[in-house]
């Protein structure tokens, strides 16, 4: 029973797996996981618990970020191990009273999941007793419209995440679907972007012998050009 339990809060979905489904309680009433977000892509992510000084600063960027990653079709919907009327109060002390980076008066308009029970947590391996037991980590999921897992990255309980870096890894995910092509290291729109490999003998030939709109170090190894604005045009709504 002891090892069922200890292995269930480790399982973490994987990257191509289906989205693990859930109902849940949040600050903007109930909500279906994955469904309610059919078509749109989600940022699922937990912090470790209400009033606390980094998860404080993370909420305050990620509501002042809302409309930019709505403005990409992409919704967030935050988790902690607290319970509703603790989020509820923790996110109106963040409208009153907290100025960040700039930032102050901050209505955090996204759903916030209760989840005392751990029920979600665990589901999403956002518990890792190695650093918490009762507090989920930092995760970020990244959900694709048809409720896909499409990314994942975990931070510990005292690094505030980066935020240009879930947009670029947002946006970069977008443009591979929509282009067909993958995104070098530090790529950001405007970026020459990386084709597939050669598959053939025949076509690693061509590639170092015809020239056309591609750029190839070597026969594995090509770019092109994909326009900032034609990019941004097809994954943004305005
Ligand atoms: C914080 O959000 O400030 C925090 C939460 C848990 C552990 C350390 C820091």
């Amino acid at each position: 029973m002891e090892s069922v339990q200890l292995e269930q809060q480790f399982t973490i979905p994987r990257i191509g797996d289906k989205a693990p489904e859930f109902k849940a309680v949040t600050t903007q009433g109930d909500i279906n996981f994955p469904s309610d977000f059919k078509g749109e892509w989600v940022i699922l992510f937990s912090h470790p618990a209400d009033f606390t000084p980094v998860c404080t600063s993370e909420f305050m960027t990620f509501a002042h970020l809302e409309e930019k990653f709505a403005n990409a079709n992409c919704k967030l919907v935050g988790l902690s191990i607290d319970g509703l009327y603790s989020h509820i109060a923790w996110l109106r002390t963040i409208k009153e009273k907290i100025s960040f980076n700039g930032m102050k008066n901050i209505e955090v308009k996204f759903p916030l999941i209760e989840d005392i029970s751990m029920e979600v947590a665990k589901k999403y391996g956002m518990i890792q007793p190695g650093e918490s037991k009762t507090q989920a980590v930092r995760a970020v999921f990244f959900v694709d419209p048809k409720g896909i897992v499409r990314a994942l990255i975990y931070y510990p309980l005292s690094l505030g995440r980066n935020f240009d870096e879930l947009y670029r890894a947002l946006i970069a995910m977008q443009t591979s679907d929509k282009f067909n092509v993958a995104t070098p290291a530090d790529w950001y729109p405007g970026n020459d972007v990386i084709i597939s490999p050669a598959g053939s003998c025949g076509v690693a030939e061509e590639r170092m012998t015809k020239t056309d709109d591609l750029q190839c170090e070597d026969w594995f190894f090509c770019t092109k050009k994909l326009d900032k604005d034609l990019v941004l045009k097809e994954i943004l709504k305005k």
